[in-house]
């Protein structure tokens, strides 16, 4: 587990990286595959974003922006995944940029696997672990400009306990990985109360003082979506069949 991009080795990379953004970035990415989106292209950058969707037709995307929590002027929506409804993104592509989310997943592009997981597809993504087995699983969290961040952390601990649970692991295969063992005790304790941990943490108090009440009980929702976001070319995710 890396705690922010920044954290994140850049000299070499595992198997599968999974970018891991509860609130709101990867929820936003799996809401809007599930929804019916032909794929989401992530970009760290604003300008660049908007200089590669100006290539597409106006009715075949939708370019999402967030900065602070907030949505981004000139974008057609910010960051939250209740804006991405069927009737919304069926069939475009969703161009986004997020403080965190996108330079996440822009810090593990080249991993030959790349995966957007949040508590709500979480279980999707355990799925595709315990089928495909790859050796080395890096979890990045987008923390908060360089920061930790207590729900991708227990984000983390989620898809860990799922995976040690559906296979003969015990917790003595991760002695000495303190930081998967750390998040596992985060996900214990919070597990029944994911958005009372969220009014807890540092970015859900930003996003509550941001009118994000919804947002946050819908990024709570615990394996609510079937859908597996993975990278088909840098930077562009698409839904996993
Ligand atoms: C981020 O990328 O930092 C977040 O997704 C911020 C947000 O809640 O929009």
């Amino acid at each position: 587990i890396y705690h922010t991009p920044e954290l994140t080795p850049t000299d070499t990379t595992p198997d599968c990286a999974i970018a891991v953004d509860v609130l709101r970035a990867t929820t936003t990415i799996a809401t809007a595959l599930h929804a019916g989106a032909e794929a989401v292209q992530a970009f760290s950058d604003i300008d660049q974003l908007m200089q590669v969707s100006e290539q597409w037709l106006p009715e075949k995307r939708l370019r999402a922006g967030e900065r602070g929590g907030s949505k981004v002027a000139g974008c057609d929506l910010g960051n939250s995944p209740l804006d991405c409804t069927p009737e919304r993104v069926q069939g475009r592509r969703l161009f986004i940029t997020t403080t965190n989310g996108t330079r996440a997943l822009q810090r593990v592009q080249n991993a030959p696997v790349v995966l957007a997981a949040a508590m709500v597809n979480r279980q999707t993504v355990v799925k595709y672990l315990l089928e495909q087995k790859p050796e080395t699983v890096w979890l990045v969290g987008s923390g908060w400009e360089g920061s930790y961040s207590l729900e991708d952390t227990a984000c983390a601990g989620a898809i860990a306990d799922s995976l040690i649970s559906q296979t003969d692991h015990s917790l003595s295969d991760i002695a000495g990985n303190d930081e998967v063992i750390g998040a596992l005790a985060l996900y214990t304790q919070w597990k029944d109360k994911m958005l009372e941990m969220f009014h807890h943490a540092s970015h859900g108090q930003r996003l509550l003082r941001l009118n994000g009440h919804e947002d946050l009980k819908y990024c709570a929702q615990a394996d609510s979506l079937d859908v597996l976001p993975i990278q088909k070319e840098p930077g562009v995710l698409v839904k996993k069949f």
